[in-house]
């Protein structure tokens, strides 16, 4: 199948080599395709204004698209190209002497016929197709202005529409005389030129593939990291049981992670363009900072050395670090979907402006998460007074040298010639010894003993 495909395509190319007749270029950038093609014998240019490979613009998304005969916008020959709602396309040549609108040029030096017959715009894509005659002397490199306006001048006219603002132009150049051509371009016998739609097949794989990408991201950022991180927030206020690590650790670190991993993986693999826009900007800066905001996890948890910076409840800079970095990959999450609601999804899903719900959506899983999280900041003293209960009674039943073990969470004591503690262990509530806790002098600051643990949680 695949060698009769290539020998078929060799097949066609040496067909149009044998014809030497038409020889042209693609130029493509984020925002359209232009098909320059050169027609020798019939002198004869055609030129295909398309959206870029893989994404589709269907005529109720598509403005206008031009290009034009020069390198400024001023005082150059320019053809534009809009679909309207019954499916027709008009063709407008314009001119203008300043950045403004251009005007009807009812005279051009080169006037352009559409090619009506691989010209369409319909639910599926757009794809415009025009000759104009070629320039007497065709040099290889031939100046083009292109331009891509988002808001259908909404009339048929080519003389009385009004043009909104582009969203994008620039100037390139294409080699009329280069050899190549797409290879989904092909000709008829007669070197009427046409140019299949096939380049902008993004139908079935690449939606797939792109819904797939967004689920990935979209789970993680706006569903599991924030579960992730109100998981440890909220409930050590609670509770000292621990079991928010394993949940918190598995959350963050596995799922959110290795989805992350896998939205940016399909990202690279299958959208072009790079870091061109903010949403991928984000999306890379989220993919790094997550492989260290995970590693910077596992460094909090197993990786407690004593050293000068440490905090009385045993955290470190590390925790710190990884908490606040926390919020930030958390931040940036959200911020990647924003982007990519309002800038990418219109661009590359083929179905146009997301429906406003996500956005809400998009504003309740926000708002949400950061009041819970700033809530979850009422329970701290509370945990911080546990903690340190919890450490008060860690170094009595270590016979009151006064100093925790290197965790801040007790474990039992690896000295065998010590008193073995008491079986708390962090899975199980503090459980202070009554003797010890009466007899605990230091406690200045009027520290109030605990109540016995049944009672808990008592109000903060
Ligand atoms: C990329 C994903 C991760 C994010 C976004 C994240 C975020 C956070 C945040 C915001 C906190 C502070 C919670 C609070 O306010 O109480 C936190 C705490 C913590 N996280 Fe993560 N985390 C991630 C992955 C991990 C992993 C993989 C582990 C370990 C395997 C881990 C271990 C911890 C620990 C031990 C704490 C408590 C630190 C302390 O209290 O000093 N985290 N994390
Ligand atoms: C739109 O037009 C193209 C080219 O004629 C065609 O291949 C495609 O099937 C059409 N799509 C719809 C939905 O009619
Ligand atoms: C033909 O090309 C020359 C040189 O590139 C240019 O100066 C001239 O304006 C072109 N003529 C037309 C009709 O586009
Ligand atoms: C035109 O330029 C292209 C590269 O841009 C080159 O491949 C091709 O050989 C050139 N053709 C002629 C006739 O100069
Ligand atoms: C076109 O075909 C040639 C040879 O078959 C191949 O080298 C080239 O990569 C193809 N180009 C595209 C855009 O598929
Ligand atoms: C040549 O082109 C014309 C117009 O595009 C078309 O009607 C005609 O069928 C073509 N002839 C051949 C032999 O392809």
């Amino acid at each position: 199948m695949n060698t009769l495909l290539i020998s078929l395509t060799t097949l066609l190319l040496l067909a149009v080599q044998a014809q030497a007749a038409i020889t042209g270029q693609q130029y493509c950038n984020r925002y359209m395709c232009v098909t320059g093609q050169h027609d020798s014998d019939k002198n004869l240019d055609t030129y295909t204004l398309q959206p870029p490979s893989g994404t589709n613009i269907p005529v109720s998304q598509f403005g206008w698209i031009a290009i034009g005969f020069g390198n400024t916008m001023i005082n150059t020959p320019m053809i534009i190209a809009w679909p309207n709602s019954d499916g027709s396309i008009t063709l407008s040549q314009r001119k203008t002497n300043n950045h403004v609108t251009p005007i009807v040029d009812s005279n051009p030096p080169r006037k352009a016929t559409l090619l009506s017959s691989s010209s369409f715009s319909n639910s599926s894509t757009t794809s415009i197709t025009f000759t104009v005659p070629s320039n007497s002397s065709t040099a290889n490199s031939t100046n083009l202005i292109w331009a891509y306006g988002n808001k259908n001048p909404g009339s048929s006219s080519s003389s009385t529409s009004s043009l909104a603002q582009h969203l994008a132009s620039g100037n390139t150049q294409i080699s009329l005389l280069a050899n190549s051509l797409p290879n989904t371009t092909t000709t008829s016998g007669n070197g009427t030129s046409s140019t299949s739609s096939s380049p902008i097949s993004a139908g079935g794989s690449s939606k797939k593939v792109l819904i797939a990408h967004v689920a990935c991201g979209g789970i993680a950022t706006m569903a599991i990291l924030p579960i992730g991180i109100l998981v440890p927030r909220i409930s050590r206020g609670l509770t000292m049981q621990r079991w928010w690590f394993p949940v918190h650790g598995a959350l963050n670190g596995l799922i959110a992670f290795g989805l992350i991993v896998a939205a940016f993986g399909i990202a690279r693999a299958n959208f072009s363009g790079g870091f061109n826009s903010t949403h991928r900007k984000l999306g890379l800066t989220l993919f790094i900072l997550s492989i260290i905001q995970t590693l910077l996890g596992i460094l909090t948890h197993w990786w407690q050395p004593k050293h000068r910076l440490q905090s009385k409840s045993g955290r470190g800079p590390v925790n710190l670090l990884h908490m606040i970095l926390g919020l930030v990959v958390v931040g940036i999450g959200f911020g990647t979907v924003w982007w990519g609601l309002n800038d990418e999804w219109a661009r590359y899903s083929g179905t146009g402006k997301p429906n406003v719900g996500w956005k809400v959506g998009w504003g309740l899983v926000v708002g949400i998460t950061a009041l819970a999280y700033l809530g979850g900041f009422y329970l701290l003293p509370r945990q911080l007074r546990m903690e340190k209960e919890r450490r008060q009674w860690a170094s009595n039943v270590s016979n009151g040298n006064g100093h925790p073990t290197s965790k801040f969470v007790p474990t039992t004591s690896n000295n065998s010639s010590l008193p073995p503690p008491p079986p708390p262990t962090h899975t199980r509530p503090l459980q202070p010894p009554q003797t010890v806790v009466n007899t605990n002098s230091n406690t200045s600051t009027g520290y109030v003993p605990p109540p016995p643990p049944r009672r808990l949680p008592p109000r903060v």
